[in-house]
């Protein structure tokens, strides 16, 4: 970790030629439970990962925002009197969409400074670890500081959701960036996306043997097309024909009328979002009761009901969960947005390398790309550091 810090203070200091006053980093995140649930104003269980986004950054006396990384050539340059969410392209439309973001939460574009930010992150691309989200929140907090605009963790993760709708055109909900933003140290955080109250649950892996097992299919998946807007819109269409203002007033009784409501397809969308709510408030009760051993029925059935009524999971992710179940994990499913991206394990520590091994056998034999697996650990959120 201190090595990406260093670098990345080197990095700004070779491209902007002078030193940055500070460093702020953000990390990604693991979905433990509760996929899709966000947007339906119901309840999640994300936790924060020990891989970061760092960033290094400097005030500058003109209007000017650039932006330069340890992973693209380019560097981006714009004025701040030009800051609108259309004229942002490509993976700076994160960091200065967040500017953007800022703007509609109540800071003076007008009168604030520009800036000087280099980028590292060793939180993985397209994995469904929210690296968006990282970058996000680095950037949210960082600028929070610098231009002194007091906002507290749950206004800068609106902010970070906000770039992302509009600034990159993903109309994701509140978990990813609440995540990276409210985690802390092998604990995970239970958030009302309704209320935006959150709660921070303690995981309890170490003390129960268990580590939490990425397996990262690299299989590309984006949510500003396709799939993720047409589940989100049968949500809303579902909502709407139960007469509710979202899913998240649905209860598991109501299923069964439900049923007599809605379309074959609306309906299994709907059940999925409904039974993922209440496996979330299981997940957090079982946790506290029973610990962490004792979640893996609702892990296994996560997955059966993204894979069967959502209709998210891919066969790549099928596969890894499938056989992760059959060496040693005590409980799996797809974690993230779906269509691609990672499989999360919950896994006793002396079966993770017969398990690495399996999937790698499992992988090659169906003819897939090898998929990259490792541990991740709870970690604590953004930061100044
Ligand atoms: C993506 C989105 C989140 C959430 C998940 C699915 O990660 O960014 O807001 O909707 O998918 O749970």
């Amino acid at each position: 970790m201190t090595d990406i810090r260093d670098d990345v203070r080197a990095g700004f200091a070779e491209t902007f030629g002078y030193e940055a006053s500070g460093i702020w980093s953000a990390p990604g995140r693991v979905n433990l439970i509760g996929e899709h649930t966000d947007y339906n104003e119901g309840f999640v269980l994300p936790f924060a990962i020990d891989r970061r986004t760092i960033i290094a950054l400097g005030l500058r006396e003109d209007r000017l925002m650039r932006i330069a990384s340890e992973f693209a050539d380019e560097l981006v340059e714009l004025d701040l009197s030009e800051l609108t969410p259309e004229n942002l392209t490509g993976w700076s439309a994160y960091p200065l969409g967040v500017a953007w973001a800022l703007g509609e939460h109540g800071a003076d574009l007008a009168a604030v400074p520009g800036f000087d930010i280099f980028v590292d992150s060793d939180v993985p691309v397209g994995a469904g670890l929210s690296s968006s989200a990282a970058i996000e929140s680095a950037v949210a907090l960082a600028l929070n500081d610098v231009w002194a605009l007091g906002l507290d963790r749950r206004t800068l993760a609106r902010v970070g959701q906000l770039a992302e709708n509009r600034a990159v055109g993903a109309p994701t909900g509140i978990m990813d960036q609440s995540a990276s933003m409210l985690g802390e140290t092998d604990s995970a955080v239970f958030l009302d996306c309704r209320s935006l109250d959150s709660e921070i649950i303690d995981l309890g892996f170490a003390a129960a043997g268990l580590e939490i097992v990425i397996i990262d299919t690299g299989v590309n998946h984006s949510h500003a097309t396709g799939g993720y807007g047409e589940r989100r819109a049968s949500c809303e269409l579902g909502a709407k024909l139960l007469g509710v203002t979202a899913l998240r007033d649905v209860a598991v009784a109501d299923l069964d009328q439900a049923r007599t409501i809605l379309d074959d397809v609306t309906f299994r969308r709907v059940r999925h979002i409904v039974t993922e709510n209440q496996r979330v408030l299981d997940t957090v009760r079982v946790l506290r009761e029973q610990g962490a051993g004792a979640i893996g029925d609702l892990l296994d059935a996560s997955h059966q009901s993204m894979r069967d009524d959502f209709e998210i999971s891919v066969p790549e992710l099928d596969l890894a969960v499938e056989t992760a179940r059959m060496n040693g994990a005590i409980g799996a499913r797809m974690t993230g947005g779906g269509f691609g991206g990672a499989a999360i394990a919950l896994v006793p520590v002396d079966a993770i390398s017969r398990l690495q091994v399996a999937i790698d056998g499992a992988f090659a034999e169906h003819g897939y790309g090898q998929p990259d697996t490792f541990v991740v650990s709870a970690a604590k959120g953004a930061g100044r550091d």
